[in-house]
């Protein structure tokens, strides 16, 4: 019988490692080196190039499918992206001559690492099959689209985690169930053949060491442990982005603007006082100063060929609620009196704007807790003060007027 057990016990154990192996074989194959490389590439373009440069179509600059065919070899194409205009400017004839027909300086991308550059290289050579912008300004998708990809990886790790977790509860049944029949038996060795009672005398070699259920559920553990922590680092990532500060097609500094030459934010930030939404200033609100400031600068070119193309500049959008929430700037900024900064950080010393706060739903409700309404003077709050100072002695904050109700975020 415990023979039978013991056999039993080898094939489920060698099922399990078989999974396992898999598993982890599984999630090797989605990491091959030329993927990554591309996959790298794609987040080097969509970040430094994307502005620039379409796969198949021109944009301010060439389209890009097959460009590695235009150039000798990997090498130039590498030095012209990193030091267009020196490339231009040194004499090479081809160079010069996209020069001649785009009319503009590509700016120099020496702060990309070579294999940065490469890796966008990458996916030049393997772009992807179809032309993949939806030529809509709607950010927003984008935005979205953009996010579902980290969530996929995210539920593949969570998957992966939890087969393993099963893998080891499995081993530690087996590993309880083992050491009960071994005591079992040993106090009861009558009716047991030689090979029965090999098994249950055995003494622990290096052998049986390596072979224990023991040792295979530490080894079981620990790998349960490493994919547990990629998993949960991956999802508590996913839609978090505070801290993200992209590169904008202009480099429009609010440091300048609303920093130094003291502009107010809703000058450019029009609906911010009365509408749901801030709003990104449209080209004529620059050009309201830009027609006579800076003229001749690269940077404000851009907006006159903006305006001759009659497209709008591709902001990357910073902030950006996912869309099953509800956010109203009117009802801060002007009903709340909530500053900028409480929600953005110092965004008038900021050359590049960064997003300051995290923006989940545990930041709002804290906020809503722990915030008094600014009600003097706003006769539409009279009653509800009266009524709140009725109950409690504690000012009235936003969580009394209904700040925690799930309604009110959530359509
Ligand atoms: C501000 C606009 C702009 C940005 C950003 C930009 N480019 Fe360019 N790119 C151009 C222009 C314009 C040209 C045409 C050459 C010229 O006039 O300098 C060009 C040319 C090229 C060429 C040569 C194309 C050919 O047909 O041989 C390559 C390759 C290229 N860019 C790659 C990149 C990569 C990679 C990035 C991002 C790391 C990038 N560019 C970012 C504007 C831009
Ligand atoms: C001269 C026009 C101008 C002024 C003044 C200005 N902004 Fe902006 N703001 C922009 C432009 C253009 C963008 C988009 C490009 C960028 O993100 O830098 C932007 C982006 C932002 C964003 C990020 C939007 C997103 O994509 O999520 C925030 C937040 C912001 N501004 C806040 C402010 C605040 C606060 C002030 C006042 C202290 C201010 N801005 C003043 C033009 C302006
Ligand atoms: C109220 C006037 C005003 C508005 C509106 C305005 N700017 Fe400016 N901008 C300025 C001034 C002033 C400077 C600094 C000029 C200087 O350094 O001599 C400047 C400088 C710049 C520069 C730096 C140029 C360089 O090469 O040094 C950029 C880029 C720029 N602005 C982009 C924008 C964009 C994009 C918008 C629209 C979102 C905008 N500006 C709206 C007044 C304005
Ligand atoms: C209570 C917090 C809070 C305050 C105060 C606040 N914002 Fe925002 N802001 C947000 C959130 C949250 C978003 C993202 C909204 C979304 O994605 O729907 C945002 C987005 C933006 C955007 C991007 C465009 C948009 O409307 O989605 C701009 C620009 C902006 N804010 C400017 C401002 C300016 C200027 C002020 C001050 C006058 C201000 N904000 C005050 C929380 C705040
Ligand atoms: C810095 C503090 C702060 C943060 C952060 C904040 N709020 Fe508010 N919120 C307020 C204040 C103050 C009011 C009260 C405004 C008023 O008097 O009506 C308010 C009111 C509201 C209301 C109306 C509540 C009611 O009962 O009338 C909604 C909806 C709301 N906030 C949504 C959000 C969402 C969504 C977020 C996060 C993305 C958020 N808020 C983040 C301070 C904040
Ligand atoms: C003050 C505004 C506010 C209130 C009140 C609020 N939420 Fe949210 N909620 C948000 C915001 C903003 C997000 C998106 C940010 C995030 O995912 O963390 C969100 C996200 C969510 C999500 C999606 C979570 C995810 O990870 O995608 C669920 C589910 C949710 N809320 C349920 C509720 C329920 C149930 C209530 C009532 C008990 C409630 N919320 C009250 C602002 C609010």
């Amino acid at each position: 019988m415990c023979s039978h057990y013991n056999r039993f016990k080898t094939y489920l154990l060698a099922l399990v490692f078989g999974v396992s192996s898999l598993a982890l074989s599984t999630q090797a194959y989605a990491q091959a080196p030329d993927a990554a490389q591309i996959e790298k590439g794609t987040a080097v373009f969509d970040a430094n190039c994307k502005q620039c440069h379409a796969i198949d179509e021109v944009v301010v600059g060439p389209a890009l499918r097959d460009a590695t065919k235009r150039w000798p070899s990997e090498a130039a194409i590498l030095n012209f992206i990193k030091y267009p205009q020196k490339t231009i400017e040194g004499g090479n004839a081809y160079a010069k001559g996209l020069y001649d027909k785009y009319k503009q300086f590509m700016p120099n991308h020496d702060f990309l690492k070579d294999d940065e550059i490469k890796a966008v290289i990458a996916y030049i050579k393997n772009p992807p099959a179809k032309v993949e912008e939806k030529k809509t300004d709607a950010a927003g998708a984008e935005g979205a689209a953009k996010e579902a990809a980290p969530a996929d990886n995210g539920v593949i790790t969570y998957v992966l985690a939890a087969l393993v977790l099963v893998l080891f509860l499995v081993l530690v049944v087996l590993g309880l169930l083992v050491s009960v029949l071994t005591k079992y038996l040993n106090s009861n060795t009558e009716g047991l053949d030689e090979d029965d009672k090999e098994v249950i005398s055995q003494t622990l070699g290096f052998d049986k060491f390596f072979g224990s259920v023991a040792f295979k559920a530490a080894v079981g553990f620990v790998f349960f442990i490493m994919i547990a922590k990629a998993g949960y680092d991956k999802v508590y990532s996913v839609g978090i982005h505070q801290g993200y500060a992209p590169r904008q097609p202009i480099a429009f500094s609010h440091k300048l603007h609303a920093g130094m030459y003291e502009i107010n934010c809703n000058y450019c930030h029009t609906g911010v006082y009365k509408a749901k939404s801030a709003s990104i200033p449209s080209v004529n609100i620059c050009l309201n100063c830009h027609n006579s400031i800076k003229t001749e600068s690269p940077e404000i070119k851009k907006l006159y060929s903006a305006v001759e193309k009659n497209r709008p500049i591709e902001w990357v959008r910073v902030h950006n609620l996912p869309d099953l929430a509800y956010f109203n700037h009117s009802q801060h900024t002007k009903v709340g009196g909530v500053e900028c900064q409480t929600c953005h950080g110092n965004i008038q010393d900021m050359e590049v704007v960064q997003q300051h706060s995290s923006l989940t739903m545990g930041w709002c409700i804290n906020c809503h807790r722990e915030t008094v309404v600014k009600a003097e003077g706003n006769a539409y709050y009279d009653k509800l003060v009266a009524m709140h100072a009725k109950k409690s002695k504690e000012p009235m904050k936003v969580e009394n007027i209904g700040g925690l109700e799930c309604s009110k975020c959530h359509y």
